[in-house]
């Protein structure tokens, strides 16, 4: 029997499997309660879900500070928050949130800072190098695919090939790519609810940091011309020298930030290009319009379901007053599909007014510094693909028969993606 609006508004979005496989329903229910709803689990989040109000969670970083945004809004906070304004707080116990040393949940000017040496990698020069480098091994990747008349788009394509490119892009020497590859390709991604079953014995970005440690030490003291280089030897906007720690950390970050979202972001518009009756022909005919068709699913499929903040102050968000202490989840998914922003928000469409305002990379000081990249690499392989295919198709025997297809996503309460996805090709 399907759930009513009701008790699927009472889910536990954290923990409930249902929701973690399948937000859309559940945020709808929630919507259907208002912009701003509150999640009684966890001793209660508030859920924003309407567009406006999440735009201007997001804008709004002197109220709501990001340093719970890697851990997620259920939590709970190692203090007992006092009075109005609670940034001494959170300031004396950031350490005691898992993910605070990250570049995405730092507030104010340590978040200036590190942004903007993080801004340097995406010069226009860079992303130029970048993207050949990508042309070059999506043809090698996609003419394998195709030789075999089939591939697994998720680990067998996309996680291999962006971590490639961000390897490229932070200037990762050829011959350590490979250990890097398979170090995150055996991890599960991050906010995975299932993750004690695929146990680790190591954490990647533990394991990756150890690289970049003594890369960066390397050219600090002897630079060369490349990448890493300007990185270890760049300067804060005020002058002085970042920590190698905060360097690796950063570059790290890059990896994790960039891989399950773009991997992800590849295997949910090939399921559009598959499923959507004559899209595959329209991009083939005019690949220029690719960019559209990733916007379009980046607003209905975003890789990123949600975020988190937690309000330092007391505020308000859309006229309604929120107490210092309380911790949000700013949910992208929904906003991307509200009805009062977007005509039919459900239905895939290839142009869209006003497209590009979707919230699937966030919006403000932390919108994702790597969205360049991440449009440029799923559209590169995708280019690559319809070109050298005449017909692109589901395996039937894995996902159904088209109406009726079956696909598993992972059970993560940050990442919305498939967790494989098996394609059949045709030869043009
Ligand atoms: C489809 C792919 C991607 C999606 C959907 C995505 C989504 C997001 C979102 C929603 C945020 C903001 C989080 C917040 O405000 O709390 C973010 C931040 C970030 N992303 Fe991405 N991302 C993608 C790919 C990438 C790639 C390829 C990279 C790097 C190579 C990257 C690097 C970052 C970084 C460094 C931040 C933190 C920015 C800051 O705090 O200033 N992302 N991303």
């Amino acid at each position: 029997m399907e759930p009513t609006a009701q008790s699927l508004a009472q889910r536990d979005y954290f923990t409930d499997l249902s929701v973690l496989l399948d937000p859309y329903a559940y945020f709808r229910a929630l919507a259907a309660q208002g912009p701003l709803t509150w999640l009684d689990h966890h001793g209660g989040i508030l859920v924003v879900t309407g567009f406006d109000e999440c735009v201007e969670v997001l804008r709004n970083h002197r109220d709501f500070s990001s340093v719970n945004c890697v851990v997620g809004a259920a939590y709970p906070l190692p203090f007992t928050p006092e009075g109005p304004d609670i940034s001494d707080q959170i300031e004396a116990h950031r350490h005691q949130f898992p993910g605070h040393d990250l570049l995405v949940s730092f507030d104010d000017t340590r978040h200036t800072h590190m942004r903007a040496l993080v801004n340097r990698l995406f010069t226009p020069t860079r992303l130029k190098a970048n993207e050949d480098y990508m042309r070059t091994l999506a043809r090698q990747m996609v003419d394998e695919a195709v030789a075999q008349g089939r591939c697994e788009m998720v680990n067998g394509i996309a996680t291999p090939f962006v971590t490639m490119v961000i390897a490229d892009l932070l200037g990762v020497p050829p011959e350590d790519r490979e250990t890097f590859r398979e170090v995150i390709d055996a991890a599960p991604p991050p906010g995975n609810m299932q993750a004690e079953e695929a146990p680790t014995q190591f954490s990647p970005l533990e394991f990756m940091a150890g690289y970049f440690a003594r890369y960066l030490a390397e050219r600090r003291a002897a630079p060369r011309q490349d990448i890493l280089s300007e990185l270890a030897t760049a300067t804060y906007p005020d002058g002085t020298l970042p920590e190698i720690e905060d360097l690796v950390k950063m570059a790290t970050f890059m990896f994790g930030a960039g891989q399950d979202t773009s991997a992800k972001l590849l295997s949910n518009a090939t399921r559009y290009i598959v499923d959507v009756p004559g899209l595959q022909e329209t991009l083939r005919a005019e690949p220029k319009r690719i960019p559209a068709l990733l916007e379009e699913v980046l607003r209905l499929e975003g890789s990123t379901k949600a975020t988190f903040r937690l309000a330092r102050r007391d505020t308000t968000i859309g006229g309604t007053p929120v107490k210092a202490g309380t911790r949000v989840l700013v949910a992208l998914a929904a906003a991307n599909r509200d009805p009062r922003r977007w005509e039919n928000p459900d239905e895939f469409r290839l142009e869209r007014p006003r497209i590009l305002e979707h919230l699937a990379f966030g919006r403000g000081v932390h919108t994702c510094a790597g969205a360049p990249l991440a449009r440029a690499e799923v559209r590169v392989i995708l280019e690559e693909f319809l070109a050298r295919t005449r017909h692109i198709d589901l395996d039937a025997q894995r996902h159904g028969p088209p109406g009726e297809r079956r696909f598993a996503f992972e059970p993560s309460f940050i990442i919305r993606g498939l967790k494989e996805l098996h394609v059949i090709l045709e030869t043009a």
